[in-house]
């Protein structure tokens, strides 16, 4: 197995590896990988959706996404699609899977299906990179932070989702919720202080007003959103993506209007976040 970075701050590429047949020797060098880089794409993988569903469990527990689609081809396996004629696609946003969650998830192992002729790359931000970056005054202000995470405003009635063509492939609304995490967590595995806001699902600081709150986001994800701290993978017939969800965020780009996508998705559980 060969690993190198794919960006200067962004994700590493795993070659010569797998992942239906990892001995258990390589699987333990991933994983340290993976704490490492917190993002890992892989190229040209055999990986039928039960040897993804195999693959996750060697990882870990897995998580159900509340809202979307199983697939067809297994339960434990989330459908992330666009269909020709939607307009809509999921994760068309900034965000980080399930933050919304007491625990949030540990990572998502994301598999192309069929892929447009071009466009529907997914970007990447590297949160640890990001969080470094940062002043030292602003580091203090945001470890005392906890902020609040939703999906209310997504998911839920009136939710952005709902009013637009994806709201026929959503579960239902009686699984909205909340929950309250630190600004700024422990990684669990790399020890490394990461930035914990997302776009997608961050909806305020505790004890702040929301004009308060969104004045320190904006700039929180504008500084995110730099090319030292980003990447974009274009995927392949074979590709496979797999990220740690408390270190990093993605954006599905919805760039090919008129042609399917189909991508399957298995999320792993994670724990409740610490403080750094
Ligand atoms: C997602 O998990 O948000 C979807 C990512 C993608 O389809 O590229």
């Amino acid at each position: 197995m060969k690993i190198t970075p794919y960006s200067i701050g962004c994700g590493a590429l795993v070659a010569d590896a797998q992942l239906a047949e990892l001995s258990d020797n390589t699987l333990a060098d991933l994983k340290t990988a993976f704490t490492e880089h917190g993002l890992l794409f892989f190229r040209d993988q055999d990986l039928p959706p039960d040897e993804h569903h195999r693959f996750a469990k060697r990882f870990g527990d897995i998580v159900l996404n509340k809202f979307f689609k199983p697939s067809d081809a297994h339960p434990e396996i989330a459908e992330v699609r666009k269909a020709k004629d939607q307009k809509m696609n999921i994760g068309g946003g900034w965000h980080t899977d399930h933050s919304y969650d007491e625990e949030p998830a540990l990572g998502s192992i994301l598999v192309a299906r069929t892929l447009p002729d071009s466009g529907g790359d997914t970007r990447f931000a590297n949160l640890a990179a990001a969080y470094d970056a940062l002043s030292d005054g602003l580091k203090r202000t945001l470890e005392s932070l906890r902020a609040i995470h939703s999906n209310r405003h997504i998911y839920g009635e009136g939710g952005y989702y709902r009013k637009t063509d994806l709201a026929q492939t959503l579960g239902g609304m009686d699984r909205v919720g909340d929950a309250t995490h630190p600004a700024v967590i422990r990684h669990p595995e790399s020890g490394r202080k990461i930035l914990y806001v997302n776009p997608g699902h961050t909806i305020g600081f505790e004890g702040w007003t929301r004009e308060e709150s969104f004045a320190l986001l904006d700039y929180l994800y504008a500084h995110v959103d730099q090319p030292e701290f980003t990447c974009q993978f274009n995927w392949l017939p074979g590709s496979v993506a797999f990220w740690d969800n408390r270190a990093t965020w993605h954006f599905a780009n919805n760039d090919y209007q008129g042609q399917e996508r189909l991508m399957h998705r298995i999320t792993l559980a994670g724990s409740a976040l610490a403080k750094a």
